[in-house]
């Protein structure tokens, strides 16, 4: 795993933003795996910065969304289609048809995840996936588990999940209690994964995917099994990693 050391926030999405751009700079129908919350908010700010100077187009790429809550409208403001479309998709020039969410409003679960899984294997899997981590590991909405699960699925959030989500709620019983996540298996068969911490209290779950055992309980720590893993992170995430002596 290749590791950056940034000092910030702002150094860290400035560096993931740099190595999402190359991937589309080297190959312009890139298929981009994507992944919404804080994490990567940052890295999307400089994207719109860059295509809007003309550094990088978006017109043949094509994405694929990690995740989605169950039950929440494209257009609700707390869905992650809504936040694709107002942190990234309405400011470049991606084709709508070229962008995939999940969709929360399925009425067959089942066969709108047999479907998510067969569009993601139909482009030759993702080149390039960009991944936040939970608290307590999770990668996606994959949570700690006694498995991992391979295929895109409906999850029940953790507890410690929802604690963490409901900042962008009115209150805690607003926050869905299941997701669409997509499995391990698309995960693990992108051609590299991009991962970005930020923050203390991702210190523990960045420990424990980048040097801890291999568990499900810690589904970030599968990415030690991905030949081609950079994680983009700042000091304070990176933390318990430099006081364990992990050279970073
Ligand atoms: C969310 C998402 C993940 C994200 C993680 C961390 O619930 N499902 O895809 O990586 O939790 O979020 P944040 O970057 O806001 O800390």
């Amino acid at each position: 795993m290749q590791i950056y050391r940034e000092k910030d926030y702002d150094a860290l999405s400035r560096r993931a933003a740099s190595i999402i751009a190359g991937e589309i700079i080297h190959n312009p129908a890139c298929v981009l795996g994507l992944a919404t919350g804080s994490s990567p908010e940052g890295a999307y700010r400089y994207l719109v910065d860059w295509y809007k100077k003309g550094f990088v187009s978006f017109k043949d790429v094509r994405s694929v969304n990690l995740d989605e809550y169950v039950g929440l409208a494209p257009d609700h403001d707390q869905s992650y289609r809504y936040f694709m479309q107002s942190n990234l998709f309405d400011h470049v020039d991606i084709l709508p048809e070229h962008t995939r969410v999940p969709d929360g409003l399925t009425r067959d679960p089942g066969a709108f995840c047999a479907e998510y899984d067969a569009y993601i294997r139909s482009l030759g899997y993702v080149d390039m996936q960009l991944l936040g981590i939970g608290r307590n590991g999770h990668i996606g909405f994959n949570e700690p588990d006694d498995h991992f699960v391979k295929e895109t699925h409906v999850v029940d959030l953790a507890e410690s999940t929802i604690d963490a989500n409901s900042r962008f709620f009115a209150t805690r019983d607003d926050v869905p209690k299941q997701a669409i996540s997509m499995g391990i298996g698309a995960i693990m068969g992108a051609k590299k994964v991009l991962l970005v911490a930020s923050g203390e209290e991702k210190a523990d779950a960045v420990y424990h995917s980048v040097c801890g055992s291999i568990t499900p309980k810690c589904p970030g720590s599968i990415l030690q099994l991905h030949k081609n893993v950079v994680l983009v992170a700042d000091e304070a995430a990176l933390s318990k990693l430099t006081a364990a002596g992990v050279e970073v």
